[in-house]
């Protein structure tokens, strides 16, 4: 049974989601994106953490601080921007008990991750490898549900399957037994990756469970988001790379006619990246040119700026090539 109290009036109207994004969709990018969405007059509903792997220990409290630094900030970006802490893992007691000190340092909603396609992760039993044991999702699901907070969500997060879509149906009667209060579904098996297509159309099964279904995957343009809503017959959404390819996606899908976001009103949030909080400044400027690779898809512009800033090593070197090219 879906556990109502825990879901007041967070899907009242179609949902826009910022998808985990392991490596991507760090803190850091989270706030960048955001607060883009945001000004663009479509905030996103909320955003979920890059996923947390739980073995043998409970979480400590640092290393869920590491992951989701916004726990520090009520547990929102910036702009006001709500973020869901996701875990992933094997074990229900652990999973539950770290869930827990999740909750005890403000997570609003809780997500179990059933859809990573890691090797390492799967050969301990993790992500999307637990598609095949529908009875251990359940029980994990039940057992956070149960110890976490009655009015704090606790959602999961899959895949069509692990191979490929032959246990939809046990899945589903898992997810049904689980008290999962909302499942997000990215629309291909792990075997498919993350190539194209998804298939869109497969959701429509989960949507007669009693909870909302949000639909995930492979979402570029306005035109795809209508289409994937038509096929998998939900109106809610979680985008991933394609809200990184073109930041302004979420603002353009509801609104019909809106223009695409000119490149130069995306200078000061690249501006704003730059200045922003990383381990290392090597890593700052890894993550700004994975950005400037993804953008490229989407703007001629920063496709010329990455091949001027591919070889920079500083972030006052590329902030200086940044000024040039305004210039
Ligand atoms: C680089 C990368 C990292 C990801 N990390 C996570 C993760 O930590 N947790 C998760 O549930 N899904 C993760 N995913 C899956 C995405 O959330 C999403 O389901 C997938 O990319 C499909 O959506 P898209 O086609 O719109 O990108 C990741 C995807 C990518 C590309």
């Amino acid at each position: 049974m879906s556990n109502v109290t825990a879901t007041p009036n967070l899907f009242a109207n179609p949902v826009r989601l910022l998808a985990p994004m392991e490596g991507l969709t760090d803190p850091l990018m989270r706030q960048i994106l955001t607060q883009i969405a945001s000004d663009g007059g479509r905030a996103y509903d909320w955003c979920v953490s890059e996923f947390i792997r739980v073995t043998q220990h409970v979480l400590p409290e640092h290393v869920i601080y590491k992951y989701v630094p916004e726990l520090k900030t009520k547990s929102q970006t910036d702009c006001g921007t709500p973020i869901h802490v996701q875990l992933l893992g094997s074990d229900p007691e652990m999973l539950a008990h770290s869930a827990v000190v999740a909750c005890g340092l403000g997570a609003v909603a809780i997500d179990l991750n059933f859809g990573c396609p890691a090797k390492t992760v799967n050969k301990h039993r993790g992500g999307s490898v637990l598609l095949d044991e529908p009875t251990l999702m359940q029980q994990i699901i039940s057992a956070v549900r149960q110890k976490v907070p009655a009015d704090i969500p606790v959602s999961a997060k899959i895949r069509l399957g692990y191979t490929d879509m032959s246990n939809m149906d046990d899945i589903r009667h898992a997810i049904a037994d689980s008290g999962a209060d909302w499942l997000t579904i990215h629309a291909r098996t792990k075997t498919q990756g993350y190539k194209p297509p998804a298939y869109w159309d497969k959701i429509q099964a989960f949507t007669t469970l009693p909870i909302p279904v949000i639909a995930n995957g492979e979402i570029w343009t306005p035109l795809d988001a209508q289409n994937c809503m038509t096929q998998a017959d939900t109106q809610h959404l979680m985008l991933g790379r394609g809200a990184v390819t073109h930041p302004d996606l979420i603002s353009r899908i509801d609104t019909v006619d809106t223009e695409p976001l000119a490149w130069e009103k995306l200078i000061p949030y690249q501006i704003d990246f730059l200045n922003g909080e990383a381990k290392s400044e090597r890593m700052l400027m890894g993550r700004y040119k994975q950005w400037l690779g993804m953008l490229s898809k989407g703007y001629v512009e920063a496709q010329n700026l990455f091949n001027q800033v591919k070889r920079e090593r500083t972030v006052a070197g590329a902030l200086k090539q940044l000024s040039e090219f305004i210039d």
